[in-house]
């Protein structure tokens, strides 16, 4: 029986691999896509979310379009630098339309209908600014029994890549992160930055996605300018797909190693905003998040790739 699985999301390239990786996945049942603010603006971040599932042969799948921006304060700043001004490396408007218009019922609620449907627990596996997952929680305490584990690309143990601190999704709504990464009723597993960027995706990695069939080719095309902003950041060829082995984890449980720790994420408006300080001894700090900290990177990047090549 597959598990069913919600992405919550703000396409962006990395997310695009996630996405469709998701979908070529028989091990989950895409149940919905909802979207927030992150790497662009919500509108773009929520038209994005449709293309790919367009892309991807699955247009049946609902999208919600969430918070448009964070719960307390203003977002620090957004990510076109990496993803392109439309979030897909200029290449949004040639993907497919999105098949319909998003849910009515909004994130929030389109995510609770999803839980309330469901006869086994859900995994949402949440890839950008965690303010959806926040509201969530806080409006439908009732539902968290029905999520099976909330899987969350973000965070760092060690630098950031936004702030000498702060990781990108934390940083964009650090009380929404506090919120979900300290609450007790719903198991957490935090895929940090330190982790992801271990298994960085080089030009084979591309050159190979592009070879898999049109889907794989338009991908890789939508890949092209995340790669050029990374050689000119970093002067390497090659793109950290720090989303999509977040969701490979959520696919494939077990996936990466972890180690329980109780994770705060610091809210003040000084140069630690965002940092996600995990605590060195056991409670009572908090509830336990598991911390992915090692996986067979060459099997991730083996993984992501040969699910993403099955859609052709
Ligand atoms: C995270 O930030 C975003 O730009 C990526 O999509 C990913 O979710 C990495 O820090
Ligand atoms: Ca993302």
């Amino acid at each position: 029986m597959p598990t069913p699985l919600i992405i919550d999301t703000d396409p962006g390239v990395d997310d695009a691999v996630a996405i469709l990786m998701a979908a070529a996945s028989p091990e989950v049942d895409l149940r919905a896509v909802t979207a927030v603010f992150g790497n662009v603006p919500l509108a773009a971040t929520t038209r994005n979310a449709g293309r790919l599932l367009a892309l991807a042969g699955r247009p049946e799948v609902p999208v919600g379009a969430g918070a448009a921006r964070p719960l307390v304060h203003a977002q620090a700043e957004r990510a076109e630098r990496w993803h392109g001004g439309d979030g897909l490396g200029g290449r949004a408007t040639a993907l497919p339309a999105p098949a319909a218009p998003p849910d009515p019922r909004g994130a929030v609620g389109l995510m609770a209908a999803v839980l309330r449907e469901a006869s086994e627990p859900v995994t949402i596996a949440p890839i950008g600014p965690l303010t959806n997952v926040a509201l969530l929680l806080a409006v439908h305490p009732e539902l968290a029994p029905r999520i099976g584990r909330i899987v969350w690309m973000g965070g760092t143990l060690g630098a950031g890549n936004v702030t000498g601190a702060a990781e990108f999704n934390a940083l964009c709504d650090p009380e929404a992160a506090h919120r979900v990464l300290t609450q007790a009723d719903v198991p957490v597993t935090m895929v940090p930055l330190d982790l992801t960027t271990r298994c960085p995706a080089g030009p084979d990695w591309v050159e190979a996605l592009g070879a898999a069939g049109s889907r794989g080719l338009e991908l890789a095309q939508i890949i092209a300018h995340y790669r050029a902003a990374y050689r000119d950041r970093y002067g390497v060829d090659a793109v950290a797909l720090h989303d999509a082995v977040a969701v490979l984890e959520a696919v494939l449980p077990g996936t990466l190693r972890t180690t329980p720790m109780a994770v705060r994420v610091a809210c003040d408006l000084g140069p630690a905003r965002g940092a996600t300080v995990p605590a060195r001894r056991p409670a009572p700090e908090g509830p336990p998040v598991q911390v992915a900290h090692d996986a067979d990177m060459d099997a991730v990047l083996a993984g992501v790739l040969e699910r993403v090549g099955r859609l052709g």
